[in-house]
């Protein structure tokens, strides 16, 4: 199975970080100098993808316009030799081809993956939610693209979390075939500790099959009235094997406060042009 395409949804509300996303979408709250959705598009280009699809909502437009070019910004750079900025705002303009679909009503991550049937077309493809930034030498989802390459099977990314968070989390209850490769047995979406088959829990990386979006379809509303992809690909599973593969790397969810706090610093700490200052400011503050 190769993987070419991959749908970043993110036309959630953001509830979570409430108030600044009453004007401005979660999607492009900043970690350090770039929007969180640079991160999530950057590493899908990292794992080989060249075709996303964004589905966006109401008050989302500042997406599309971080991703298009900027005539008037590059001319302004340009007459006052600012070579460097300019650079970098045109690579951003080149990045990759990006489309747009929206989503009318917020219902959800499973309503916003069905919007992708269209452009998805019959192929495999790449889901990332814009809540999870993962650092990593090797690319996140290039870490699913590869298990399902090899077992021909949707793989969905997973990591180990405390008991008291898993209702925070879809909850994977797997056998382990490999070192940190299960077979999926069933998905629970959000359980209480007590109801909780394992604390494996689903982070927003997923490699599917386009047999989703029929299971989609037949998918009633599940835990707070959504239609949950979870339940989805729960379903699934009685026709056919889907894996979870623990993910390498770093992981911040920058859809919290803590989380999108912690992000900024450690990722500050890890540019050159900030390390020395912050860690200094830091260091003094203790
Ligand atoms: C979604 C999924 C959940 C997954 C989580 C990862 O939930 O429904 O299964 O564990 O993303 O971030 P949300 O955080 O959108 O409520």
């Amino acid at each position: 199975m190769r993987v070419r395409k991959a749908v970043i949804p993110a036309a959630g509300l953001g509830t979570r970080m409430l108030p600044i996303t009453k004007s401005m979408p979660k999607e492009m709250l900043p970690i350090v100098d770039r929007p969180v959705i640079h991160y999530v598009v950057e590493e899908a280009i990292r794992a080989g993808i060249d075709d996303i699809l964004i589905i966006t909502g109401k008050g989302k437009r500042a997406i599309e316009d971080y991703f298009d070019r900027s005539f008037e910004l590059e001319y302004y750079l340009r007459e006052k030799g600012k070579v460097d900025e300019l650079k970098q705002i045109e690579e951003i303009g080149e990045m990759v081809d990006i489309y747009y679909v929206r989503q009318k009503k917020p219902l959800g991550l499973g309503d916003a993956i069905l919007h992708a049937e269209k452009h998805v077309n019959g192929e495999p493809f790449a889901v990332l939610l814009g809540d999870d930034i993962i650092i990593s030498q090797n690319p996140a989802i290039g870490q699913l693209m590869e298990v399902a390459g090899r077992r021909d099977a949707a793989v969905i990314g997973v990591e180990e979390v405390p008991f008291e968070l898993v209702g925070r989390y879809g909850i994977v209850d797997g056998e382990e075939v490999e070192d940190g490769l299960y077979r999926i047995r069933a998905l629970v979406e959000k359980p209480s500790p007590e109801e909780a088959p394992s604390n494996i829990a689903i982070i927003g990386r997923y490699v599917l099959t386009p047999d989703v979006f029929d299971a989609l379809k037949e998918t009633s509303p599940g835990k707070g009235g959504e239609i949950q992809l979870t339940d989805a690909l729960g379903a699934l599973l009685k026709g056919r094997e889907m894996f979870a593969k623990r993910i390498t790397g770093k992981r911040y969810d920058v859809g919290s406060k803590a989380g999108f706090i912690r992000a900024n610093i450690e990722i500050s700490l890890t540019r050159e042009d900030l390390r020395e200052e912050v860690a200094r400011y830091l260091t003094k503050q203790r």
